[in-house]
Parts: structure tokens; sequence; C-alpha cells
């Protein structure tokens, strides 16, 4: 995969002028209105960031780069930072927003939003009783309503099931959205998009059986809240392809089940605005790093084994942007 690069002055200048964060508001107006959904891609290094990239580019598709705590942990927020100005500079025609993933607390969120990298963050208050719930996200959305250039937020009801920032959330302690709470949610709370809780869970291990999803909660809390953005988390469909490389190449990750294509789209027409994904990341690299070591033993150059992942993040990316229609749908 070639990465863009401005060695010339004059362009880097013309590259400064039109790059612009943007918040997901307009994303998710025209992204509701269309049927469609927009990629939130969970990002930790540099390659990843220009695989996401240069995916969105090739597109023409609006897209979220997004930053969990763990992320912060793994890079720290002055390299991804870093990382997330250049991939502006190199991409000036992107319509991006920057995201704090799974914000656990009032001073993470605040930090970031008084970060001007982020132009969105979330709030996680899901593991909280309802109305603590209500009242730390609308600290988080009055804080961050009130700022001189007003920044979004994003809030979750109800409980997924899998791992969520190295808690693990029990099959027993997950728990659906009720439509009923989420209108009461969100006008009590003024949050800008809400996450449900659908029967997806984080990470490769979705369902033990066939995949269900409650399109039912969906289709209420859409007709409820009509044009309101709605965000499924857990939405990686942990392709065939890469589970069968990981496990033929050494990987033991036996029975892994995602979300399958199919009910991601109708999910984005049904009025989901916004699509978590990151487990299907780290399937791309993971399948062509194993593939790569067993095929390549004696190869030890990094660039040589991280450019082809890149590319596979690339594509997968590239893939997935079809899949939720947004293909396409930047503007500019
Ligand atoms: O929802 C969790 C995301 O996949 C982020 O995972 O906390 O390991 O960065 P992480
Ligand atoms: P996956 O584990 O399905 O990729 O979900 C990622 C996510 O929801 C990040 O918030
Ligand atoms: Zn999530």
């Amino acid at each position: 995969m070639r990465i863009p690069l401005y060695t010339n002055t004059t362009r880097n200048k013309e590259a400064k002028k039109t790059m612009a964060l943007v918040t997901s508001k307009n994303m998710f107006a025209r992204a509701h209105a269309g049927h469609y959904a927009v990629g939130a891609f969970n990002v930790n290094n540099m390659e990843v960031i220009q695989g996401v990239c240069e995916a969105l580019s090739e597109a023409n598709a609006p897209g979220i780069l997004q930053i969990s705590k763990g992320a912060r942990d793994f890079a720290g927020m002055p390299f991804l930072r870093g990382l997330m100005q250049t991939a502006l500079e190199v991409y000036p025609n992107l319509e991006l927003c920057v995201h704090l993933d799974h914000g656990p607390d009032f001073e993470l969120a605040k930090a970031c939003l008084d970060d001007p990298i982020f132009t969105s963050v979330m709030i996680d208050g899901s593991g909280l009783p309802f109305e603590e719930n209500i009242a730390l996200t609308k600290k988080v959305v009055d804080y961050a309503h009130s700022m001189s250039t007003p920044k979004v937020v994003e809030a979750e009801l109800g409980r997924l099931g899998g791992i969520e920032e190295h808690v693990v959330v029990s099959e027993k302690d997950a728990f659906l959205t009720d439509p009923d709470e989420a209108v009461i949610f969100v006008e009590k709370s003024g949050c800008d998009s809400l996450a449900l809780a659908i029967g997806t869970s984080h990470g490769a291990y979705k369902f033990k059986t066939e995949p269900v999803l409650a399109f039912d909660i969906i289709e209420e809390v859409s007709s409820r809240l009509p044009g309101y953005p709605l965000v499924m988390h857990g939405s990686s469909s942990v392709p065939e392809e890469f589970v069968n490389l990981c496990n033929k190449y050494g990987g033991q990750i036996p029975n892994a089940k995602g979300v399958p294509e199919a009910m991601i789209t109708r999910a984005a027409k049904m009025g989901i605005d916004k699509v978590n994904i990151d487990t299907d990341i780290r399937l791309a690299i993971t399948a062509t790093l194993r593939q790569f070591f067993a095929e390549k033993p004696s190869e030890f150059d990094y660039r040589k084994y991280f450019a082809p992942a890149r590319t596979a993040v690339k594509q997968m990316v590239l893939h997935k942007l079809n899949v939720l229609g947004c293909a396409g749908k930047a503007v500019q």
C-alpha cells in the first residue's frame, strides 16, 4: 500500500488550509436520512491509522477514528495526537471525526474534550444504575455543549456482554436496552448519540450458537426518537478467512463468531448510524503476521510484515465501508 506523502511545501500549506476535524453530527444526520452507517474504527498505532485513512480516502467515505483508554495507555496521547495531526495533513480531504471510545469517567472525558484533537467523546456509564448513568452523562454533555466550539457526546444504555476495557461482562450481567428507558435517558441526559445493547458483544466470541440481534429494539427506539443517531458496539463480523488463517498458522481462536454482515447492513438501514469495529482490525493484522512468520521464518525486517498487515487493514476497512453503505458519502 502506498501512503501519500507531501514533499512540496506549497502543497503542505494548501493541505493545512483545507484539513479540519468535524464532529459526527452532520455525518450521522446524513447517514440516518440515507439509511447507511458510519464506521468507527479503533486505532492504536501508525499502521492502523494509515490503513484506515487510506481506505476512507480511496472510498471517499466519512469516518471516525476512535481512541480507547487502552489505546492511550499503549501509545500515549502525544504519539496518537501527532499521528492524527499527520493523518489530517496527509489526507486533507478526509471527513474525519476523532472520538474517545468508552470513556470511563468524567475526568477522562473532560481531558479529551479539552484536547483539540478530539471532536467527540463517549462516556460509558452503562455499568451504573440508570439515574447515575443519566447524571454522569449529563455532566459530560453539559461540559461538551458549553465549549466555545461545542463537541458531541455518545452514551450507552444497557450492557453488552464480552470485554470492555479489561472488565469482563459475563453473559448473566449483560442486558439489552429497554426502549422506554432509552427515550427518558436521551431526554434527560441530552446525549448526542446512544449506544444500544441489542445482543452484540465485544471481541471475537459474540455468539455460541446462531447469531441473533434484537432488531425490534432498534426499530422501537428509532420510531420513538425519529432521526436520533443510534450506535452499535461490538460490530465486528469476525471474518472466517482471518480466523482460519490464524488457526492454520498456530493461532488458537476456535469457535470465534461475529455479527453477520447482512445484519450490520440491516441495522444501518433501521437507524444505526455508527458501527464500532476493533476486533476485525486485530484479526486482519494477526492473520497476516501469523501467515508471514510461518512462511518466512528467516525474515526479521519488521517493515516486511507490518506493510502487508497495514494493507490487510485497509482492504478489510474498504470492504466494511461498502457493507455499511458509507462509501462515496463523504462531504468536504
Ligand atoms: O470496546 C473496546 C474496544 O475494542 C477497545 O478495546 O480497551 O482493548 O482498547 P481496548
Ligand atoms: P468489536 O470487538 O466487535 O470490534 O467492537 C468494538 C467496539 O465496540 C469498540 O467500542
Ligand atoms: Zn465498544
